[in-house]
């Protein structure tokens, strides 16, 4: 993907005018030369298998590309295919998810996959509009698995795609609505190869991202990560590992592993158990089946 000649990209705010098919015509071909210079070579990219795509997009949901990396793989070994998730012990799902965070969408993985194999006969199916019904699938996520594996010309805003059109079309805008980029990223489109357009959107994103300035502070969209340190969710990563680890525990032996309000974890503990992460069984909790 990367070539000799390195060019060095302009990343001036605001050169492109929204209106102007011109000047939209001249960024796309910025963005296509940027990713025939620069592109990565990301795992999910040597693959147009369907199966494959829908895992990655649901863990770059809310990990870093870096993180993914690392976890995919095993993932993908474990659970090669739609059946073997849909098939597998929900323990050993969430065994191989550790460390991604946000354990949720491993479930709503399995369910995917569940639905895929009892539903559509184990294909998944090519339309954004059914694959956003599915657990844990949004609009973005619909639409760039779309794109990804079936290279569908779909229209869509996620956080990188988001940073790309704020920075060349709007940088001199307080705010920006996805309602004023939608418009532009439907004519900038790369018709001939969706695919290719949206790995070079999503690179061009992240190296922004890296050069300091997020100018996705300005759109009406933005949302922070919330912080890590204190929270439920580190307090449930928590839980759900001491879980895997010993397959069965009391409530008093997981509430004594925290220093927190006893009233706290027993919270997390029934939030953990309505949404199917866990069962209890008289005194004793184990991760679901
Ligand atoms: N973020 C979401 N989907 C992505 C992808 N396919 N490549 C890189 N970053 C992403």
């Amino acid at each position: 993907m990367k070539t000799t000649r390195q060019v060095q990209l302009d990343i001036s705010p605001s050169r492109f005018l929204p209106e102007n098919s011109s000047s939209i015509s001249r960024f796309r071909t910025m963005v296509l030369t940027y990713y025939s210079e620069h592109g990565r070579d990301l795992a999910w990219r040597r693959t147009r298998d369907p199966y494959r795509i829908l895992v990655s997009e649901i863990m770059l949901q809310q990990t870093q590309v870096e993180r993914v990396l690392e976890k995919y793989p095993a993932f993908i070994a474990s659970f090669p295919d739609f059946p073997s998730l849909a098939g597998a012990p929900l323990t050993d799902v969430l065994a191989v998810w550790q460390g991604m965070g946000y354990n949720r969408r491993a479930i709503s993985l399995q369910k995917c996959a569940r639905r895929v194999v009892e539903e559509y006969d184990g294909v998944l199916p090519q339309d954004p509009e059914i694959l956003e019904t599915f657990p844990g699938i949004g609009r973005a996520t619909a639409a760039s698995i779309c794109a990804f594996a079936f290279n569908m010309p779909v229209v869509f805003i996620e956080t990188n795609i988001r940073r790309v059109f704020i920075h060349f079309f709007f940088g001199d805008h307080e705010t920006v609505d996805d309602t004023e980029i939608l418009p532009v990223a439907r004519q900038a489109l790369f018709r001939q190869d969706p695919r290719t357009w949206y790995n070079a959107l999503m690179d061009l994103g992240a190296a922004l991202k890296k050069t300091g300035e997020n100018p996705n502070r300005r759109s009406r969209h933005y949302t922070k990560q919330a912080a890590f340190e204190g929270s439920d969710r580190k307090i449930r990563g928590h839980i759900l590992r001491l879980l895997l680890a010993e397959k069965h525990l009391k409530q008093k032996d997981i509430v004594e592993k925290f220093s927190d309000d006893p009233a706290r974890i027993i919270r997390i503990l029934d939030d953990l158990e309505a949404e199917g992460f866990i069962t209890r069984t008289g005194s004793l909790f184990a991760i679901a089946s």
